[in-house]
């Protein structure tokens, strides 16, 4: 039996990303290079997908949204993603998450959808121009809050990163997990919203905020010579060669800085006072863009030029993602009565009365000649595993332990054991005190 450090509870971050464009400068510097970085923590196990079905709601164009899906995969891979490291899957390849879906679904109050923010705008929108509110407003949209819930909640995932208008769906998804928990049982993790407030919001060649919508993006892996032509189209005032510029408020400045390293970033402060030509700047510009770019545009131009690779890669994801999907979802259709009709019904189905399972505490020898014991959950998770006691009495006094102390035997337990990959002290903390009340009940 090895104990290995890699199955120490980490936090598990999870992310989507909607498959329905092209990447652009804008997703890479607010996106794809921070969460790139974040992915190398070994704190955290990282879950990326590309949540195909939430396309759906939004674009009716089959091509489109097959081409947005490979060109986002080989983005995120070229900017260096390590699948091998992180979770990356398509949501569409996980059967489990539609029918989480659905679990969620049946949790969730009309009322609580009727307020989420995207299907507030469309209905205040119809109300304005006088239609009927839900005009044009499909199911889809006004369920995308239960979707992404599951999304969520099918990882147990820890932490969400966000931008701030997603918050809501965060809290939605909370109070997704602590219905059903509160109506089945703890099974689901409650998630929190993480706000990077230090990521820059790029401007684009217009100098709003640039998006799609704007019809202001610069391309992420456009070849060097359209990034610079487009650089060069870049919106400006009309300060001529030599006059002073101001860096506050300019796009061009803003958008170096999110490339340049501060020395960099400090000479043209200094060019922009001493009244740098606006050609001038943007060469620059352009230079720092592709110095970062365009070895990840050759990886990038490599994989889009392979997508069985990138099909090969997502089934990988596809594998490692079901096989924390499909154990939960088992357990979760028992939880909520979906069971096999050969397995034994409780006497009185009645839930008020229906004793919970216990967790188990097991002893056990291994080939090592040592002996164990293991704490699992009522339906088989494994919560804490023990190192190896060369007495089995040893290993013994620790269920004594935890039925004369419950919680309390946490602090002995944790020096001789190791939390389970996927599980959580406050699980073991419920395993030991419902040992514990049974313990007291039974004397
Ligand atoms: N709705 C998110 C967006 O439009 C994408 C998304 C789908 C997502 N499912 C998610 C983000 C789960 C975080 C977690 O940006």
């Amino acid at each position: 039996m090895t104990t290995d450090s890699n199955k120490v509870a980490r936090t598990r971050v999870l992310t989507g990303i909607t498959t329905t464009g092209t990447p652009h400068l804008g997703n890479y510097v607010g996106a794809i290079r921070p969460t790139v970085q974040a992915s190398l923590n070994p704190a955290t196990q990282g879950f990326y997908f590309l949540a195909d079905y939430h396309a759906l709601i939004k674009c009716d164009e089959p091509a489109r949204i097959q081409r947005s899906t490979l060109e986002i995969a080989a983005s995120w891979i070229a900017a260096g993603l390590d699948p091998e490291r992180v979770m990356f899957y398509r949501q569409s390849d996980i059967p489990e998450i539609p029918e989480l879906t659905w679990f969620l679904t049946c949790v969730t109050g009309k009322g609580v959808l009727n307020r989420a923010h995207a299907y507030k705008a469309s209905v205040d929108k119809n109300n304005a121009a006088g239609n009927d509110p839900d005009a044009d407003v499909s199911a889809g949209l006004f369920m995308y809050p239960v979707l992404m819930g599951a999304d969520i909640l099918m990882f147990k995932a820890h932490k969400v990163p966000v931008g701030r208008d997603q918050i809501q769906h965060i809290e939605m998804a909370r109070d997704m997990a602590s219905s059903f928990n509160h109506l089945y049982g703890e099974h689901l993790v409650l998630p929190e919203a993480v706000v990077e407030e230090s990521v820059a919001l790029l401007p684009g060649l217009d100098g709003r905020k640039m998006s799609k919508s704007y019809d202001n993006t610069i391309a992420l892996f456009a070849d060097a010579a359209t990034l610079k032509k487009q650089i060069m189209g870049l919106l400006t005032d009309s300060k001529a060669p030599g006059e002073p510029k101001d860096t506050e408020g300019s796009a061009l400045f803003q958008i170096y800085q999110a490339f340049a390293t501060p020395e960099q970033t400090a000479a043209m402060r200094k060019a922009f006072a001493e009244g740098i030509a606006w050609g001038d700047a943007k060469q620059q510009l352009f230079a720092v863009i592709d110095a970062e770019i365009a070895p990840m545009r050759e990886r990038y131009n490599a994989l889009m030029a392979d997508p069985a690779r990138i099909e090969a890669i997502l089934q990988a994801g596809a594998v490692k993602a079901r096989a924390i999907a499909t154990p939960l979802l088992r357990e979760l259709r028992h939880a909520v009565g979906l069971r096999n009709l050969d397995s034994v019904l409780p006497a009185q189905s009645n839930a008020s009365n229906e004793k919970p399972a216990l967790p188990v505490f097991k002893q056990y020898r291994e080939k090592d000649g040592k002996f164990y014991f293991k704490l699992s959950h009522a339906n088989g998770d494994v919560l804490l595993q023990s190192r190896g006691f060369d007495n089995p009495r040893e290993a013994g006094a620790f269920l004594a332990k935890i039925k004369a102390e419950g919680k309390a035997a946490w602090h002995a337990l944790k020096d001789v054991s190791e939390l389970a990959e996927l599980a959580e002290e406050s699980h073991v903390f419920d395993a030991l005190e419902a040992i514990f009340q049974d313990a007291a009940a039974a004397l």
